[in-house]
């Protein structure tokens, strides 16, 4: 039967388990993302040398690429604490100025999945950003009146899937924002041997790169096949996983040559054969597939479009050659030529 999950771009209960192993703890051991190193290593260094905290971050891209693990790294780098929680666990605006009281001096708050906070409680995080302050509203009708209370001088650190849904004013509020992108698969072949040795699990360099180019551009998704993969190994009595093994592995978990999952054909599929191609709505895709809309455009388009098998246009998704010639079909002939 297929892991259904094997390829989920969000954190499965063992990939919480392990990750903490398996994150880079400093700037200089993390793999891929050069711009957002270097620029963060800036930033970093700068800020170090004025004594400042960091200013606020807003970490934007796909799950599973590693924001976690940045916001890890930056605490660590300015010797500083992490506090982390969500936008989703924030429910009351005194659950966050709870938070924001416990923090010290250049400590890292990170809220995983801001876009999903309350307005109540972003209308508190607008002064504490800004100038260190929590604004409490104390009392109700014409006798409330404002406490102000100094936070401790923090760095926000906001991640999202979603940076289209963040609200402009407090998206207004970060001065470093840092879009992640997926991983190129050189990258993740030494993410992939990285963790191999942190794991004690010895992989020969093609089935690391077999791997890295099954995985998504995405970190998460390819350390969770290298423990699948020590699976199939230890249990068909090899000591290394080496390129038989992988291919076979990922072909029994049903991950195809540009890991693709079930899902992944169903849109294309239905793109192509019901829909001629396209253009077509998403929301249409997700009718006709079953699936939530939501999930189609946070984990499975982002991949579909950066790997070249989507399009998309103001009239809708359209399935290009490659989505074709992948589900073994002749892409058709569009303005006269192969497009
Ligand atoms: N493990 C997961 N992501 C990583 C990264 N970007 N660099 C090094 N190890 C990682």
């Amino acid at each position: 039967m297929p892991d259904k999950d094997v390829l989920a771009g969000t954190a499965l209960d063992d990939d919480i388990a392990v990750e903490p192993k398996l994150r880079p703890q400093w700037l200089a051991e993390y793999i891929g993302q050069k711009k957002v190193r270097d620029n963060l290593a800036v930033f970093l260094q700068a800020a170090k040398g004025r004594g400042d905290p960091l200013d606020h971050v807003l970490l934007t891209g796909p799950p599973g690429l590693g924001k976690t693990t940045l916001a890890h790294i930056v605490a660590r780098e300015m010797g500083a604490g992490l506090r982390v929680t969500s936008g989703p666990m924030i429910t009351r605006a005194g659950d966050l100025a709870g938070i924001l009281t416990n923090l010290q001096a250049k400590d890292v708050l990170f809220v995983d999945e801001i876009h999903r906070l309350n307005p109540a409680v972003e209308e508190i995080l607008y002064p504490a950003m800004e100038d260190f302050r929590l604004d409490i509203l104390i009392g109700e009708g014409p006798m409330a009146r404002t406490m102000k209370i100094d936070l401790p001088a923090f760095t926000l650190i906001g991640a999202t899937t979603r940076p289209g849904l963040l609200s402009q004013p407090l998206h207004a509020r970060f001065g470093i924002a840092l879009r992640l992108d997926f991983y190129d698969a050189a990258s993740l072949a030494l993410i992939i041997d990285r963790s191999s040795r942190i794991l004690g699990i010895r992989i020969s360099d093609e089935a690391a790169r077999e791997i890295a180019g099954r995985s998504r551009g995405t970190p998460r998704i390819a350390n969770r096949l290298l423990r699948r993969l020590r699976d199939f190994a230890e249990v068909g009595g090899k000591s290394s996983i080496d390129l038989d093994t992988a291919r076979q592995a990922l072909a029994r978990l049903e991950v195809d040559e540009h890991g693709f999952d079930e899902v992944d054909r169903r849109i294309l599929s239905t793109i192509i054969e019901k829909f001629a191609g396209g253009p077509v709505g998403i929301g249409s895709i997700a009718a006709s597939i079953g699936e939530d809309r939501g999930t189609l455009e946070d984990l499975y388009e982002p991949y579909l479009i950066q790997a070249g098998f989507l399009q998309r246009t103001p009239r809708g998704r359209v399935a290009s050659a490659s989505a074709y010639r992948h589900l073994g079909i002749t892409p058709p002939l569009r303005d006269g030529s192969l497009f």
